[in-house]
């Protein structure tokens, strides 16, 4: 097989080549959804930070684009967001011309000694619709009195009180900013010292407000991606539940009382997704946000087995909120576009396994390019195992303990994973917080990807991997315990490769 055949996905979008991280100044306008990333042309490891650009009009399918942004005196070109500047608050749009996008973004210009840079925050504006940037003369916008991590600016339109505000990782906190015109801010406050995860820095930061779905009820959502520190090692990204007043954060009483005693407010518990933010100016039509991310992890990004790229986004996601007996809780799910790839349809109700049973082989269907959906009503104090395997003696594990109430993944047996120790020394697992009877799922796989959505979304899990051969069969075990699969429906995916 060749790399691309093997390790290019079917619908998760990569660079044609060299190495991506963070998603960047995403947003929608005019029929388009953008997506920067943080982009190293040169090379298939981290590097000098560019913009790189891709466009598309479902968020599934993307076509790359040339780079948006290169690195200047101030610095390469580090994650940062971007707004449509619909009243052309900045004055940086041009009478005649397309509403000015505003991208905001940190610059990092490397200092004298090792681990020393000076990072401070820019603005670039486009008045093509988001195709090429002009810097703003009066670079930086928000300069640097020597902290050491200050950086990703993530900035929204407080419609409540008419302004910006920016939301910036300051090494273990978040700090916020007000601005009327993208060019002048003003520090508000800041939030997070001893509060949440500080297993590592505090990155890509991202405030927005969200409704709870079936009442009137609104609240302030913040994510902080954090590296290391996540809760199976590596980069991840956890997230608060509280109000904004406009000057401060106020994380909810409750949910911080939960917080305290069982940290499992992340937005994944896979090994990969990082540095996840939402698209400016668009929501779904209840009012969630939509929302992509990095779908690898800083432990091992730069020596996963592809060369001519490194690393690939995840799934979109809507972001929903809902509140319950538990409290607060986000639920992230693929976003609807996905389903209009759907085609082949196999679906099966109350199957009886006793033993290991094969779901579904290649022959039928592409199973790297698949969405599944299952349920099981009748939990067992049992542990429910998937298995994908091909003839090379690959196989991924994944499914759900009810004896410990706990997912998991296990890819220690997947392909290649030598080339790092961390990358496969443990299985992943998240503990289920729904206590629902019905267990359901869905799972995206592509060639090197598996996406876990359990109970409508309530806990996610997303791992990379990296077979020898194509993955050729589906299959479920449970101990030889007898169970029911109450059903199973298994989509194939179709995308037209151009
Ligand atoms: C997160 C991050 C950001 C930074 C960027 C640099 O993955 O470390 O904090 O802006 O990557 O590429």
């Amino acid at each position: 097989f060749s790399e691309e055949e093997l390790y290019r996905p079917n619908f998760h979008f990569t660079p044609k080549a060299n190495w991506m991280n963070d998603p960047n100044g995403m947003f929608y306008y005019n029929g388009y959804y953008h997506l920067y990333f943080q982009y190293h042309p040169d090379d298939n490891v981290w590097g000098p930070m560019h913009w790189g650009h891709a466009i598309s009009t479902d968020m599934i399918s993307w076509t790359e684009q040339p780079i948006a942004i290169y690195p200047d005196k101030l610095g390469t070109i580090f994650s940062g967001s971007a707004v449509v500047d619909i009243s052309n608050s900045s004055g940086l749009g041009e009478v005649s011309k397309a509403t000015p996008i505003v991208a905001i973004y940190t610059n990092f210009k490397k200092l004298e000694g090792d681990d020393n840079s000076k990072q401070t925050q820019s603005i670039a504006f486009s008045n093509d619709e988001g195709r090429t940037f002009t810097k703003y003369e009066n670079n930086p916008v928000i300069d640097n009195n020597n902290i050491k991590d200050f950086r990703d600016p993530k900035v929204t339109w407080d419609e409540e009180r008419n302004k910006w505000v920016m939301s910036l990782a300051a090494g273990d906190k978040i700090m916020f900013y007000e601005s009327k015109n993208l060019k002048d801010w003003n520090l508000l406050s800041d939030f997070g010292k001893g509060i949440g995860g500080h297993g590592g820095v505090w990155e890509c930061p991202d405030l927005f407000k969200l409704p709870v779905l079936g009442t009137d009820e609104s609240k302030w959502v913040l994510f902080v991606s954090i590296n290391p520190g996540g809760p199976n090692g590596g980069s991840a990204t956890q997230y608060f539940i509280g109000d904004f007043d406009g000057t401060h954060f106020i994380i909810d009483k409750e949910f911080e009382k939960r917080l305290n005693e069982e940290h499992n407010y992340w937005i994944d518990f896979g090994r990969d997704n990082y540095a996840g933010v939402s698209w400016s100016n668009v929501r779904t039509k209840d009012g969630g946000k939509l929302m992509l991310s990095w779908m690898s992890n800083w432990d091992y990004a730069q020596k996963v087995p592809t060369q001519k790229w490194r690393s690939a986004m995840t799934v979109a996601r809507k972001v929903q909120l809902k509140k319950d007996n538990n409290g607060y809780r986000l639920f992230f799910s693929p976003v609807n576009e996905l389903s209009k790839y759907r085609s082949t349809k196999y679906k099966n109700e109350n199957i009886k396994i006793k033993e290991e049973t094969k779901l579904m082989a290649s022959e039928a269907i592409d199973l790297a390019s698949t969405e599944i959906n299952f349920k099981i009503s009748d939990l067992k104090k049992t542990v429910y195992t998937f298995k994908l395997s091909n003839k090379q003696g690959d196989q991924l594990l994944f499914g759900y303990n009810h004896g410990n109430k706990t997912f998991f993944i296990d890819r220690s047996k997947s392909g290649q994973t030598a080339f790092s120790e961390k990358f496969a020394n443990k299985p992943s697992t998240a503990v289920r917080t729904s206590s629902n009877d019905n267990l359901t799922g869905t799972i995206l796989l592509d060639k090197t990807s598996i996406e876990l959505f359990y109970d409508n979304g309530e806990t996610v899990m997303t791992e990379i991997f990296f077979p020898n051969a194509p993955y050729e069969k589906l299959s479920i075990t449970s101990e030889n315990k007898e169970f029911i699969l109450n059903s199973i429906e298994i989509n194939k995916l179709n995308f037209n490769k151009s």
